[in-house]
């Protein structure tokens, strides 16, 4: 083993005791008592990211996924080690699961890092999971496969089709209007998410599957397969295999994610009508490989890049039914033209030798034609203006085309606490023309930029009918969301941002056609009301949440720690 010139397998990233050929020895013997034949410690090692959490309901099948990994890497010739990460439960974590996106990346990164491993199989699906793998994974530098767990396959209810989670927040919305009772709202709840896997619908997590296939950092065809399909289990198979190939190959994560694989993935988020979610993860995954991507250069993509796919919350249908329709094959295969075409992807092939096979079936009620497009442009448009100077996201395609080109007044609310105080208070003053904002809910703010700019239609407004209005925040909003809701307002209210010296009566415009979101306030005034106003409460005092507020940054830079950047912006 002394002789192996570089080290690979068990015999990388040797433990320092000052001596290699002892700590060499003490590894191999330390392996050998985990009952592993010195034929199989002695072969390349790829390593398996488990993510499985019981407080993670979307990495049921984790367990399942690394089995399969393991076959397909024994039976390439490889050694598989499974190793745990930290995971990320969409719904079990406070404050929210950006918060923590961070953390497990540097988990993923460091241990990929100080582990001995020539290769790495990726397993994630819940919506922050994969995008704090892959940021860490590209940190990390070796040869790399995402696999993730796939979207669960919808239910029936009373003769309807139900798929979490546009569907919760569409039976909420008529349960606050008073429209079910609660015997019914109970109901509904057993029924939403009825299988394992991710979220049913185009999503955050089915976004991030689509968009890690797009980048080439999924095996083609993989994105889409439901999470009980036996097609999942046998992609995991294939992706153990594809990992060790690559290793064989010296083809690292950099050779698949650059600036180019990076615009193809940024035209697949336009074209599938994907979450918002998605421009800030792409966002910070690029950054760790040196890779800046622009709102301006999102804007000029989404003017030539139509809306393909007919999923919820944009459209009518499932992930189940994407699969079944082609995939994100077919969707690749569409936009050909628009795509780079030379860009290398795990299975080792180019994108234009992927897509080169043009007779492949696809279902055009689900995924559209270019030339029959559902949507002319992309579903994403970034907005800039005196009320957000670096930038904030309109999901346009689950928007209301009536509110694009409109000036409102704004009915401020300071925070979540106030908002959830006072936003169904039948004394209220609020219009269905009003601008609803919300304050102090950004990367920067105690709260962590959580999934709350999606803002309840008023009680008193949702029971006479009133179904959208224009929300504007520096929150986010779930993937599985819709409406006219400006998101990722920066910089945000908490760091200083002009949206933190709002006040109810304001006049605020919003033009899609100009890409703009303006405060209609005389600068004087503002200047005035920045003097009075208090931003973020103190730094807490120790342990992660101080490194997130010392480190965390913008939107723009996809809220990832500015140190943890291949180009930091501070030194
Ligand atoms: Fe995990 Fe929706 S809760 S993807």
């Amino acid at each position: 083993m002394s002789d192996q010139n570089p080290p690979f397998g068990l015999a990388r990233n040797l433990t320092n005791y000052g001596d290699p050929d002892f700590a060499r020895y003490l590894r191999f013997s330390m392996a050998k008592s985990m009952g592993i034949s010195r034929a199989s410690l002695a072969k390349p090692v790829v390593g398996i990211v488990n993510s499985f959490s019981e407080f993670n309901n979307c990495h049921r099948t984790v367990p399942e996924l690394v089995a399969a990994v393991k076959r397909g890497v024994l039976a390439a010739g490889g050694l598989p080690l499974e190793f745990p990460t930290i995971s990320l439960g969409e719904v079990f974590l406070n404050p929210t699961s950006l918060f923590f996106r961070n953390l497990m990346s540097m988990d993923t990164e460091e241990m990929i890092k100080g582990q001995p491993m020539d290769a790495v199989v990726l397993i994630g699906g819940c919506d922050k999971t994969v995008p704090a793998q892959l940021m860490g994974a590209v940190s990390a530098g070796l040869p790399t496969v995402q696999l993730v767990t796939g979207p669960m396959m919808t239910a029936r209810w009373h003769g309807e089709r139900l798929g979490a989670c546009t569907d919760c927040r569409r039976f909420w919305a008529q349960f606050r209007a008073g429209a079910i009772d609660e015997k019914t709202i109970d109901e509904v709840e057993g029924n939403l998410a009825t299988t394992a896997g991710t979220c049913a619908v185009m999503g955050t997590a089915s976004t991030m599957a689509s968009v890690a296939e797009a980048l080439g950092m999924m095996l083609p065809g993989t994105a889409a397969i439901p999470a009980v399909h036996a097609d999942r289990i046998r992609a995991a198979e294939a992706s153990g295999a594809a990992a060790l190939a690559l290793a064989r190959a010296g083809k690292t994560i950099l050779d698949i994610i650059t600036p180019r694989s990076i615009e193809n993935a940024l035209r697949v988020l336009l074209a599938i009508g994907g979450s918002t979610n998605a421009i800030i993860h792409l966002t910070a995954i690029a950054g760790r490989a040196g890779i800046d991507i622009s709102l301006h250069r999102l804007n000029e993509l989404s003017d030539t890049t139509p809306v393909l796919v007919d999923l919820k919350p944009t459209g009518s249908f499932y992930m189940e039914d994407l699969h079944a329709a082609g995939g994100i094959g077919a969707v690749l295969r569409e936009l050909k033209p628009l795509l780079h075409l030379d860009c290398l992807t795990v299975s080792g092939n180019t994108l234009g030798e992927r897509l080169s096979c043009l007779d492949q079936y696809v279902d055009h009620g689900v995924i559209r034609s270019l030339r029959e497009p559902l949507q002319p442009q992309g579903c994403l448009v970034a907005l800039f203006g005196t009320l957000a100077p670096d930038g904030a996201i309109l999901k346009r395609a689950a928007a209301s085309p009536q509110l694009f080109e409109t000036t409102g007044r704004a009915v401020v609310f300071s925070s979540l606490q106030d908002l959830s105080q006072r936003i169904d208070d039948p004394e209220l003053d609020v219009l269905p023309e009003d601008f609803l904002v919300l304050q102090n809910a950004g990367p920067f703010s105690e709260s962590a930029m959580p999934e709350a700019g999606y803002l309840p239609i008023p009680q008193k407004l949702g029971r006479t009918g009133v179904k959208d209005m224009v929300r504007i925040s520096d929150a986010r909003m779930s993937g599985t969301a819709y409406g006219t809701v400006v998101l990722h307002v920066s910089p945000d209210a908490s760091s200083g941002g002009p949206l933190g010296l709002v006040r109810n009566g304001d006049r605020i415009r919003l033009s899609i056609k100009e890409r703009r979101l303006d405060l209609l306030v005389d600068d004087a005034v503002l200047a005035s009301r920045r003097q009075k106003t208090s931003h973020a409460s103190p730094a807490p005092a120790r342990g992660y949440a101080r490194l997130y507020r010392r480190e965390i940054m913008q939107a723009q830079y996809g809220c990832d720690f500015d140190f943890l950047r291949k180009n930091p912006t501070r030194t």
